[in-house]
This record gives structure tokens, sequence and C-alpha cells, in this order.
């Protein structure tokens, strides 16, 4: 299973930390253990169920996400760091984490993934949070978890969970303005 999560995401290699990197791709293989999908699945389902006949897979949006969410920590970092200090590999772990609770949100259904009843109880940050936190993900890393979404608009977001929000927001809200 470690080797199926590192073809699914070469942006662990980014994880500066190798103790970091390590926990990060403990917490997604733990995942898949208590999930009913498989590896390849992420290259099949939709990103979001909130958008009908969604193109793009899980994996290219997730992808997406920590490839936005590197970049704009270190152009924050570059202009901003005097006066703000940004944790990259945080940032880096945040984002490759931040979704790794839909593996216990989603069920399979006639070869599509829908909410499952914990999905519906337990949305993926709180999922992802429990996870994260039995596989020891530090704090920082699992508030960026707990805060991604629209939960996160109740939380004072840290820096590295404010990039990782804005670079998921942005990969996700134009898709709903698209016009059929
Ligand atoms: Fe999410």
């Amino acid at each position: 299973m470690q080797e199926k999560v590192r073809e699914l995401w070469p942006e662990l290699d980014w994880i500066a930390d190798p103790g970091l990197r390590e926990k990060v791709l403990a917490t997604w293989v733990k995942a898949f253990e208590l999930s009913p999908l498989e590896p390849r699945d992420l290259n099949e389902i939709p990103f979001t169920l909130l958008v009908p006949n969604c193109p793009i897979t899980f994996m290219e949006h997730k992808r997406c996400v920590v490839h936005i969410a590197r970049q704009a920590a270190q152009s924050m970092k570059e202009f901003l760091g005097r006066a703000l200090p940004i944790d990259v590999d945080t940032v880096i772990a945040g984002a490759i984490l931040a979704d790794v609770g839909k593996l216990l949100e989603y069920e399979k259904a006639g070869g599509k993934a829908r909410q499952s009843p914990r999905g519906e109880a337990l949305r993926h940050p709180f999922t992802g949070v429990a996870v994260a936190m039995a596989c020891g993900v530090p704090d920082a890393v699992c508030h960026i978890i707990a805060a991604h979404a629209g939960e996160g608009d109740l939380v004072k977001r840290s820096t590295e969970a404010t990039i990782v929000h804005h670079a998921d927001f942005m990969s996700f809200l134009p898709f709903k303005n698209l016009k059929k």
C-alpha cells in the first residue's frame, strides 16, 4: 500500500522533514485500510459530489491544490517572509492531507462514489483529523485538515491553513460557475 500511495502522491517528496513525510504517508495508508475505496479509484472518481458530472478526478484536483499551495507559500515567503513566518513543510503536508478523510466519507455504489452514512455524520475534515492524529501528525498540520473547508470559517486559521483553504477553493469554486 505504501508504494501505491507514493505513486498517487509524488509530492510527498517535497516534504523536507523525513519524519513528517513518513507520518503523512502513514495517514494515507491507514485511511485506505479504513476505506471501501482503492488507490486506483482516486484517479477515476470526481473530486466533488457537489458539481454534477464533474469531469476532474479526485487526484487531479488534490494534486493541483498541493501545487498551488506550495507555490503560493514560496511566493509569500519571498515577499512577505520578513514579517510573516510561513512553514512550507506544514503547508505541503496539510494540502496533501486536507481531503484524506474523504476516504472515510464515501462509499461505492454501482461503481460510483457517494456519501456514506458515516460521511453524513462526520465530514472529511473531522475524520481526516482523527486518522492524522492517530498517525502522529503534528497539530499545526491537523489544524489545516480541520479548517480547510467551510467549517473552518468558524476557526481562526493559521497562515498555512489560509493558504491551503484558498488553494482548495480557487480550484473548486470556478467549477460551480461553469456554464453547462
Ligand atoms: Fe475538502
